[in-house]
């Protein structure tokens, strides 16, 4: 028999991680089909899913086989919820082990792209002609296991050489899986996969707009501060300048901004802040001049994790002291987005680094944070603050860290330095930007190593810094890859910034991508 929920379900989808590198990815792919998703553990219990009552539940692939005796596992009683479910690769095997089907240890395995021929005789759900998948087709798949006999009710509609059930199927349970990912750009129709069972197999509607989103924001904001005050932190990167926007479409004059100037942005950032927001978008603005106590604060430390941490302490005290001249504020204001959150580390992420708006958060915390874009990937802030009637310099705007280029000088961090970083920083993306690359490169900049090098200038030996100049392209800087960017392009910039630059006598160029390096060096 089909359980039938027993309350309305919402529009939601929740995507329970089982581990994998694509939860992300996978949150993302429904959200590209104008439907709300949000990854939650695997440790989630029926009942707390039953709670939230989702529209449709989506259970990720991960890196264990079913066969380990700790390989996560289900609350089982989430299969009867009767809520529609797709699960993909682990996700898959889960719903054929749980269900009474079997798992078996292939021994081959199949990785990357590979041919699926659909079961003719048996029609599917999933895989529907209309979608373009029908017919054998290319998927991608990275599997070791394999399912080798379907649960109860449950019938294969299509296979590979390595996996005869590469998608099953039970429509009167709506619960499916597919042993290849839909979600990455290389399985042909994935994304038709994905819309057909949040459209068609649950009956989502494709209404999660940025206007949605903006309009539910606003509520949310004007609930959750009522008449009281809030200030916000303006870093001069495009989250917190979108969070001030939408606060302050929710609140108009509750919303104080406070720019922390803290000696460590990029050349005349500050001077962009202040006419940007202040004289163009009208929001009350405080400039706080604070470079001689952040170079205080950092003076001696050299380790990422403390200069991190240290800054994102100070700029609570100085929000903390500028407060005191803004009607008492009890609410500060973060830009922070789902990213931020998740390299921060949760229950089930392992720390990468402590982005100053969430690890590194003193724990005496004075304020109520309002956070209205943390469930946000980048791209989607961008979509709010063009919705928003932000101007393209700042929507478009690459994304720069809280901690500024303290996280951009290994070692460190000294006035002298930093003027040193600013300049070749400034070399770098107006280069980038005279030749026209600066939209499809998510971030582009200079680093300074904490050694120096041998050269000749001018017949003269020199013995002076190493700048590495950073160029990435990413969709949400979960991932990233290093720009391919032309050599004539970059042998401007190094010539530059060789010759502009006073005691800089060597550039070199980071050719590393995420994983397994970072975007920022720090
Ligand atoms: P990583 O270096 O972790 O950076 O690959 C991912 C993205 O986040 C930015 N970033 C930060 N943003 N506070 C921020 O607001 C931070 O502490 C922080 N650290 C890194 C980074 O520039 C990249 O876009």
């Amino acid at each position: 028999m089909t359980p039938t929920p027993s309350v309305p379900v919402t529009e939601e989808v929740l995507v329970i991680d089982m581990g994998a590198q694509y939860a992300q990815l996978i949150a993302r792919r429904v959200r590209e089909a104008h439907v709300f998703s949000e990854v939650v553990p695997h440790t989630i219990s029926a009942a707390e899913i039953a709670e939230r009552r989702p529209g449709a539940i989506i259970i990720s692939g991960g890196p264990k086989s079913v066969h380990v005796e700790d390989s996560p596992r289900l609350d089982p009683a989430i299969y009867d919820l009767g809520v529609p479910i797709l699960g993909i690769c682990y996700g898959a095997q889960l719903i054929a082990s749980q269900l009474g089907g079997t798992v078996a240890r292939s021994g081959a395995g199949e990785y990357g792209r590979t041919k699926m021929e659909p079961i003719a005789q048996v029609e599917s759900r999933l895989l529907d002609s209309s979608s373009g998948t029908d017919g054998s087709s290319t998927v991608w798949m990275s599997h070791f296991d394999a399912i080798s006999e379907l649960p109860p009710g449950f019938c294969a509609t299509a296979s590979t050489p390595g996996a005869p059930v590469a998608v099953l199927e039970n429509s009167e349970r709506r619960t499916y899986g597919v042993q290849f990912h839909p979600e990455v750009i290389h399985t042909d129709g994935g994304q038709q996969i994905i819309e057909r069972f949040l459209h068609e197999i649950a009956g989502l509607s494709a209404e999660w707009t940025m206007e949605a989103f903006i309009e539910s924001a606003v509520a949310q904001i004007r609930q959750q501060i009522g008449d009281g005050h809030a200030i916000c932190g303006l870093s001069g990167g495009v989250d917190s300048a979108v969070a001030a926007a939408l606060v302050h479409r929710a609140i108009g004059d509750q919303l104080t901004c406070v720019f922390v100037d803290t000696g460590l942005m990029r050349k005349n950032e500050g001077d962009q802040v202040i006419e940007t927001f202040n004289e163009h978008q009208g929001i009350e603005l405080i400039h706080v001049e604070a470079g001689e106590k952040f170079f205080g604060r950092l003076a001696g430390l050299t380790d990422p994790e403390d200069k991190r941490k240290a800054i994102g302490e100070l700029f609570i005290r100085v929000f903390e002291e500028a407060r005191d001249s803004v009607s008492d504020a009890k609410f500060l204001v973060q830009g922070t987005v789902y990213p931020d959150i998740i390299e921060s580390g949760t229950a089930h992420a392992s720390t990468i680094k402590s982005h100053h708006n969430v690890g590194g958060l003193p724990e005496d915390l004075d304020f109520e944070l309002v956070e209205p874009l943390r469930d946000l990937f980048k791209d989607e802030v961008r979509a709010v603050g063009s919705e928003l009637g932000l101007p393209d310099e700042i929507v478009w705007r690459q994304p720069f860290p809280g901690p500024g280029l303290a996280v951009r000088i290994i070692g460190e961090v000294t006035p002298e330095k930093v003027a040193l970083l600013q300049e070749a920083d400034a070399i770098v993306r107006e280069v980038l930007r005279d030749n026209g690359l600066e939209r499809e490169i998510w971030q582009s900049f200079a680093v300074l190593p904490d050694i120096r090098t041998v050269g000749v200038m001018g017949d003269e030996r020199t013995y002076g810094h190493p700048v590495i100049i950073r160029a990435v392209t990413s969709e949400d800087a979960m991932t990233a890859d290093w720009a391919r960017i032309p050599y004539d392009v970059l042998e401007i910039m190094a010539s530059r910034v060789i010759n502009e630059v006073p005691g800089i006598n060597r550039v070199a160029y980071d050719i590393t991508s995420k994983p397994p390096g970072t975007i920022e060096w720090e």
